[in-house]
């Protein structure tokens, strides 16, 4: 494993993030809370963006990574671009224009529009620059963004950054125990430090594990504006979860998701879900393979008040991983999965009942079925790493580097914004 620029307390502490590298083949996994990166490859970077052509400007303008290394997803808020004309531009790094596609729009909130594409035929280790048009005649900065090399990459995982509107009333203000205070002690600055770190870190791709941002019900716009107002997203895909706090509308209209699978809402009183509710619980279940790791996002953000209100979600999650699976059965060494709740943590979200009621329900069994490697989660804003699981125990108790585990490992990421640190609860046998 590389040796990291940054120190990894530093880099978990302030960041709330890891990263992960991967060996290509070898059967070698660099320890995730080791924050590796490609020390000699530069990082994507967010350089300033090139205003050739500047005509509009579109908002909360994000990547996520496309099914394949090979492909791209583009997501933008704007004002105008009913009539479905949306496009992207991709360059090569000299300017030479290389493709155009055409995507799609669809009401969103505020009364604006949502834009989406993708493009494809992306070659590894590759800069492009990229301009985005809700009308194929006015075009926006553009901005740059660089292919992962074949082989070993490395990525950041980040959790609940969650970010609030504004600094009253302690809404959008920095946990008083924080390590490392932003400027203004505000999340929305925390979170733009965090993620100049990530990108300083080298990583190819950002992997999310929900709670991007904090207002449930109906969701909010400015805290949208603040979780897509560092620069580096423009250069780096963002994969994001669905958390219990992203639960809502904005969720489905922000991110153009690779792979995602379709499923009905579940709307009861039992899981006490309004329509809202229940479609973005049944959204996010996704896939995406990178080089030579699968990664399948889970949707855990839901309340089952019972394990047999968890079965349906756990059947979900199996579909998920079996499409994902099934799809590229034979070309990946490493399976990791993305979800929001951790099921193996220390602070007080580990002892709640709709966890539980999910642990019971098998969700731990799916990840042994499936052959899990690495299972990513957030929600107790609190870091913490297992042993190597099988069956809800440890296989191997390696602390430092480990070769073939023989379970999953479950790594629970805290807030990459500062906005709130839960305590410690409770130090499990697994950790
Ligand atoms: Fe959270
Ligand atoms: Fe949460």
């Amino acid at each position: 494993m590389e040796k990291s620029k940054i120190s990894r307390r530093d880099f978990l502490k302030n960041a709330g993030a890891v990263a992960v590298g991967t060996a290509a083949g070898t059967g070698l996994l660099g320890l995730p809370g080791c924050a590796t990166g490609p020390a000699a490859a530069a990082a994507p970077t967010a350089a300033a963006p090139i205003a050739r052509g500047l005509q509009f400007e579109p908002e909360t303008l994000g990547l996520t990574p496309g099914p394949s290394t090979a492909e791209i997803n583009f997501t933008w808020y704007a004002k105008g671009g009913a009539g479905g004309a949306s496009q992207v531009r991709l360059f090569d790094e000299g300017g030479t224009l290389l493709q155009t596609v055409q995507g799609s729009s669809g009401g969103a909130s505020e009364g604006k529009f949502t834009h989406k594409a993708s493009l494809g035929g992306l070659e590894p280790d590759t800069r492009y620059r990229y301009s985005v048009s809700n009308d194929g005649t006015n075009w926006s900065y553009e901005y740059m963004f660089k292919t992962p090399k074949t082989g070993r990459f490395s990525f950041a995982c980040v959790g609940d950054p969650q970010l609030t509107q504004r600094l009253t009333n302690l809404q959008g203000a920095q946990d008083a125990d924080s390590k490392f205070f932003s400027a203004d002690r505000s999340t929305a600055q925390g979170w733009k430090d965090s993620m100049a770190m990530i990108a300083a870190a080298g990583v190819d791709f950002v992997a999310g594990v929900g709670d991007q941002v904090d207002k449930t019900s109906g969701g909010d716009e400015v805290e949208y504006r603040h979780f897509f107002a560092p620069a580096e997203l423009r250069a780096i895909p963002f994969a994001p979860a669905v958390g219990n706090h992203d639960r809502h509308y904005p969720f489905l209209y922000h991110y153009n998701l690779p792979n995602e699978q379709k499923f009905e809402p579940i709307v009861n009183a039992t899981n006490n879900n309004d329509v809202e509710t229940g479609t973005a619980e049944a959204a996010g279940h996704y896939f995406y393979r990178y080089n030579n790791a699968l990664f399948v996002v889970l949707n855990t953000s839901a309340y089952p008040d019972s394990a047999a209100a968890a079965r349906p979600y756990i059947d979900r999650f199996d579909r998920t991983l079996s499409a994902a699976v099934n799809a590229h059965q034979g070309t990946y060494d490493w399976l990791f999965v993305q979800h929001h709740k951790s099921t193996a943590s220390v602070a007080q979200h580990v002892a709640d009942r709709d966890i539980q009621y999910y642990v019971e329900a098998g969700f731990e069994r799916l990840m042994d079925k499936h052959r899990v490697d690495f299972v990513l989660a957030g929600h107790d804003h609190v870091y913490a790493r297992s042993f190597g699981m099988n069956d809800g125990r440890p296989v191997n108790t390696g602390k430092d580097r480990i070769s073939n585990p023989g379970g999953a490992i479950y790594l629970t990421a805290t807030t990459a914004s500062g906005l709130k640190y839960y305590n410690i609860f409770d130090a499990r046998e697994y950790m």
